[in-house]
This record gives structure tokens, C-alpha cells and sequence, in this order.
């Protein structure tokens, strides 16, 4: 089964992200009988037109992260969607298939029409390009480049797998009315969407997240780690004074690494009334422990891009491969000549 997923390299990676995504990815992807394509989507975060020394440092950050996070790059294939032209070519002739008013109705395109609308902005399109307005034609390029079968993603991307759904199946029907193609010619795709992703509180106590600005980096020094753990809010119960772990956040935070045992025995120790304190000094030096080896990896990585750019180009080799066919069997599809 072949397993597929993009991830858009955009702004600091951090504890959320790790517990909620990568992690669970890596499990999915180290399933047995599961054949693994991951990639950084660089095209997508390209519809903002980040300025260019951010694009190169981002992207080069989410790859390190993934591979200092334990991802494998001999077991399945990690590419740079910008490494793969076929990808692109593949999206003009799926966009050729896709009706206009598919995009319209495309959640993030109608949110800032809405939003430009609730502005009183007089054109509703202020702000939209077209990469941003083709954004998912792109998306389902990327999955049908590919074969693939599933693609786990968030609730918030169920449309744009849908949609990969709906054009794969409308290009095959076209194929097959006009005889152009023995069978189907695109593997039609299936969305995982994993209904209780795990989220941990940020420093705030909302959900961890880049836009509540109350996050905590993956693999930022220990001296920001222990920064970090320090301005968790908490409530203002003393030392000695009973707490409990359930609405604590530090708790939350601590239980989303720890095991069974730590996590029964940290939350005895907080209801015996430890102050928060030493419960920060014990979350801290958790993530230390499980964060440290990545860390040095990710540094060893950044500062070593060349590196990074070599196994993800070995892995564009190896996606390329997989495209050219699939493309092939389009293009003889479409009465091109095939390469
Ligand atoms: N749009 C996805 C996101 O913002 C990233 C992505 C791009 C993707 N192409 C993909 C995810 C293909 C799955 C499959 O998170």
C-alpha cells in the first residue's frame, strides 16, 4: 500500500507538531507493507511568496526536523516537491480537467472571499493569486504523481484529498468513454484523516499552535527549552498545597512523552502538593532526554545543508522514477507521445 503525505514548510517546527504529526506519521510510515512518500511542499508555501533566504532556511528546517525526528530516508522515499518536474506537469494537465467552479468552492479560497467580504473590501478576490487559487490542483498532482493510495492528512485537508479523489475519477471516466485507455489510467486516492490527533497545550493553555504565538520549539537549545518549560501558565496553587494533574498543563505536556508509570507517579507526586516549580524542573528534564539526540542531529544538519540537499535529491531520484510512469501512461492517455 502505497502511503503519501506533503507537509508545507512553514515557520518553526515545534512540540505540538512533533506530538500531533511527525510522530505519528513515522509510525504509519514504519507499518509493515506500507510503501512511504514523504516530501516538503515547497510549491505550496511558494502561493505567500516567502522572501528567499526564509524559503531556503524553512525548508531546509522542516527536512532536518523530520530526518533528526527518526525518519529514514532508505525506507521510504523524501523528496523536495520543487525536485519534481513531472509534478508540475502532471498539474497543467489535471487543472485542464478541472472545472473552475471546483476551486471556487475550495474552503481556504471561499474563507478570503468571506473574510475580504466581511472587510467591505470592494474586490473579493483581493489578496488571492493563482497559485493560491489553484493551490489544490497542485495538491492532487502531488498525490497522483504518485499511485497513491492513502494519504494521511488533518481535518483540515479533507477537501483537497477529496477533490484529488473527484479528478482522478472524472480523467479516468474521460479516458476510458474515448477508449484512450485499456483501464484506469490514475489510481484513485483515499484520505486518512485521524480523528483524535493529540494536541498538547501550549504555554497558554490554549492548544499549541504557531498562531496563538504560545509555542515551544522542537529543536530550539536547551537554554530555550528550559525557557520555555519556565512560562507554562499555571494556576496559583503552593508548594505543599494539593494540585490537580488533569487541568494542569504542565501535566498534559509531561504525559504526551512520558510512559504509563511516569505519568501515574508524576501526577501522585503534584496531588502530594509538589510545587510547580520542580514539576517544571521534571517536565523540563524529560524533554530534554527525549529531545536531546535530535537536537544535535537537526544542529549537525542545519549547519550542513549540502547535506540535507543530498538525500533529498537522492530521494527525488527515486519519485521521479515513479512519476515518469504515471505520467507516461497520461500522456499516451491524452494522445501525447510519451518519453
Ligand atoms: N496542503 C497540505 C498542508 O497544508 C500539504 C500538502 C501538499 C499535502 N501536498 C500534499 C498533504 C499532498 C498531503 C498530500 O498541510
Amino acid at each position: 500500500m502505497r502511503v503519501l503525505t506533503g507537509i508545507k514548510p512553514t515557520g518553526t517546527v515545534h512540540l505540538g507538531n512533533y506530538v500531533g504529526a511527525i510522530k505519528p506519521a513515522l509510525a504509519t510510515l514504519g507499518e509493515p507493507g506500507t510503501d512511504g512518500f514523504l516530501f516538503i511542499a515547497d510549491y505550496h508555501a511558494l502561493t505567500t511568496l516567502p522572501a528567499a533566504d526564509d524559503f531556503k532556511r524553512q525548508s531546509h528546517g522542516v527536512a532536518a526536523t523530520w530526518l533528526a525526528a527518526g525518519l529514514n530516508p532508505q525506507t521510504c522515499t523524501f523528496y523536495r516537491q520543487s525536485d519534481v518536474p513531472e509534478i508540475f506537469e502532471l498539474t497543467w494537465i489535471i487543472a485542464c480537467h478541472c472545472p473552475k467552479s471546483m476551486m471556487n468552492r475550495a474552503h481556504a479560497y471561499k474563507a478570503i472571499v468571506q473574510a475580504n467580504e466581511e472587510a467591505g473590501t470592494e474586490d473579493l478576490d483581493a489578496g488571492v493569486n493563482m497559485g493560491l487559487y489553484s493551490y489544490p490542483v497542485l495538491m492532487a498532482a502531488d498525490i497522483l504523481a504518485f499511485d497513491a493510495d492513502v494519504v494521511p492528512v488533518g481535518k483540515d485537508q479533507a477537501q483537497h484529498v477529496e477533490y484529488a479523489r473527484d479528478l482522478a475519477i472524472r480523467m479516468n471516466h474521460r479516458f476510458i468513454e474515448e477508449d484512450a485507455a485499456p483501464a484506469e489510467v490514475l489510481v484513485v486516492p483515499q484520505a486518512r484523516i485521524d480523528a483524535d490527533i493529540a494536541s498538547i497545550p501550549g504555554l497558554d493553555g490554549r492548544k499549541m499552535s504557531k498562531s496563538y504565538n504560545n509555542v515551544i520549539p522542537l529543536y530550539g537549545t536547551a537554554k530555550e527549552l528550559e525557557k520555555a518549560v519556565k512560562r507554562i501558565v499555571t494556576d496559583s496553587t503552593m508548594p505543599g498545597e494539593p494540585k490537580d494533574p488533569d487541568s494542569s498543563h504542565v501535566y498534559q505536556i509531561y504525559a504526551a512523552f512520558a510512559g504509563k508509570e511516569d505519568r501515574a507517579r508524576f501526577a501522585q507526586e503534584l496531588r502530594d502538593g509538589m510545587g510547580w516549580g520542580d514539576a517544571k524542573k521534571t517536565l523540563y528534564a524529560l524533554l530534554e532526554e527525549e529531545l536531546a539526540p535530535g537536537r544535535d542531529r537537526y544542529q549537525s544538519l542545519m549547519a550542513n545543508p549540502a547535506e540535507i540537499d543530498d538525500i533529498l535529491a537522492a530521494g527525488a531520484d527515486k519519485a521521479r522514477k515513479h512519476a515518469r510512469k504515471v505520467l507516461n501512461r497520461v500522456r499516451a492517455a491524452l494522445g501525447l507521445k510519451t518519453h
